[in-house]
């Protein structure tokens, strides 16, 4: 920095202070306030976005596949490969969320001339899917819906993963592994990705034309089947010894599916002595029954306690089943309340304890430090083991 001595730079200074009023007396006499930034942020992370179902198709027995649109305007944000979309979703007095893997690739969401991303939605079980079989039977080409996206952090990061990717995916966790193998098809993703997809029969098996369409020498699909002894190929689980088959070099394992096969195929992958660093691991959304989890109350019996819910001096008192999370309490009251992964790890539905007992699975934990001593617990992973009272967001 050149300095020209104390009085030229006081004579400097009062010229910039000139030259500044003058730039204000020639501005507009209407505030217009605009942060490119916030207007960059916005564009790439809106807070929702229309939507409206463009197509539904067939992907398996018991899986269907919905293309949406942009509507009212919108236009749909980037997303990378394995990431999700978070839906809202009216089904009676119910407003819910299911967070949902986007299959398509992120080039098809903002090329052509009708930008789209899709996921794919496989049928619940009669009883215990609630969203999943409403939304299977319900959903047809014209529906309109607000999604939030993009989450999630199960994407390809170059300076963290290795060049070779195996993919270890479980019924519905095919879905991100789809959007990888097209983007690498249209060469915006450079990585070699082996897909072991592990059913019980062939008919379980999601999105098998479309993988099998897909045309690069970078991708392999192979199919494992662990309840046909006659299947004329790979059979049984994804055990250590296949995993090491179809593993070249160094190698980030990227896993999803059932919690079930989360445990089996951790300890595969232990026997192999991959270190965690090259392990990446979907959340995989609340447990099914959380009395089996651990660490749960070994003599706890199944209740119904009052909820005190604070909103601000606002006290409604609900009903929550201690087998369900906060936030199914809150959506079943019809309190509205902010859910993304529903798996405890993005903090969207964070809620205070200010009284009473919870339990929190181990698995769905995703809070912090401060958080933890601070009574704060994640609405989508808490569950009541006596009468409550949570403090929740103004929505
Ligand atoms: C990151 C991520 C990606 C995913 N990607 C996919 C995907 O690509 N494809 C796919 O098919 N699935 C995917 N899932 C799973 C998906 O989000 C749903 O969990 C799945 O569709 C099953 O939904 P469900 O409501 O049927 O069951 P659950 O999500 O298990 O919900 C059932 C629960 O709903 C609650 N409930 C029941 N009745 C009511 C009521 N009246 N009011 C309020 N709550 C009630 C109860 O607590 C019940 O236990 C993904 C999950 C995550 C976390
Ligand atoms: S919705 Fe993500 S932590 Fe609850």
């Amino acid at each position: 920095m050149k300095i020209n001595g104390f009085l030229k730079d006081v004579l400097g200074s009062s010229r910039v202070v000139k030259a500044r009023r003058e730039l204000i007396k020639s501005g507009s006499e209407t505030a217009v306030f605009r942060d490119p930034i916030n207007d960059v942020a916005r564009e790439l992370h809106p807070d929702v976005t229309h939507v409206k179902v463009t197509k539904v198709e067939d992907v398996s027995p018991t899986a269907r596949k919905y293309t949406f649109e942009a509507d009212q305007g919108d236009i749909l944000p980037p997303f990378q490969c394995g990431q999700y979309v978070s839906i809202d979703l009216q089904i009676g007095d119910t407003l819910t969320t299911r967070p949902y893997s986007i299959c398509s690739a992120p080039f098809e969401a903002r090329t052509g001339e009708h930008p789209f991303f899709e996921i794919t939605v496989r049928n619940g079980k009669p009883g215990t899917g609630y969203v999943s079989c409403w939304f299977y039977e319900n959903v047809k080409a014209g529906d309109t819906f607000t999604a939030h996206l993009p989450f999630g952090q199960f994407y390809y990061e170059p300076l963290r993963d290795s060049h070779n990717v195996v993919a270890l995916a479980g019924g519905s966790g095919i879905t991100p592994f789809y959007s990888m193998a097209k983007e690498i098809e249209h060469g915006t993703l450079d990585i070699n990705l082996t897909i072991l997809y592990g059913s019980v029969s062939t008919k379980d098996i999601i999105l098998e034309k479309q993988l099998k369409a897909v045309k690069s020498d970078k991708v392999r699909f192979i199919n494992v089947i662990s309840g046909d002894e006659a299947y004329d190929g790979e059979k049984g689980f994804l055990t250590a010894e296949l995993i090491k088959k179809y593993s070249e070099g160094d190698t980030t394992y990227f896993v999803c599916g059932p919690l079930a096969m989360y445990h089996f195929v951790k300890g595969e992958l232990d026997k192999l002595d991959v270190p965690s660093k090259r392990i990446r691991m979907e959340v995989f959304g609340a447990p099914r029954d959380i009395t089996a989890a651990e660490g749960y109350p070994q003599d706890f019996n199944p209740q119904t306690f009052r909820l005190h819910v604070m909103r601000g001096i606002q006290e409604d008192i609900i009903e929550a089943s201690s087998l369900e999370p906060f936030a199914v309490a809150l959506e079943r009251a019809g309190i509205k309340n902010r859910t993304r992964c529903r798996s405890g790890a993005c903090g969207y539905c964070r809620c205070q304890v200010l009284d009473g007992d919870v339990f929190v699975p181990a698995e769905g934990d995703g809070r912090r430090m401060a958080d933890k001593e601070f009574g704060f617990v994640h609405a989508c992973s808490a569950y009541p083991l006596t009468e409550c009272t949570i403090r929740i967001p103004i929505l």
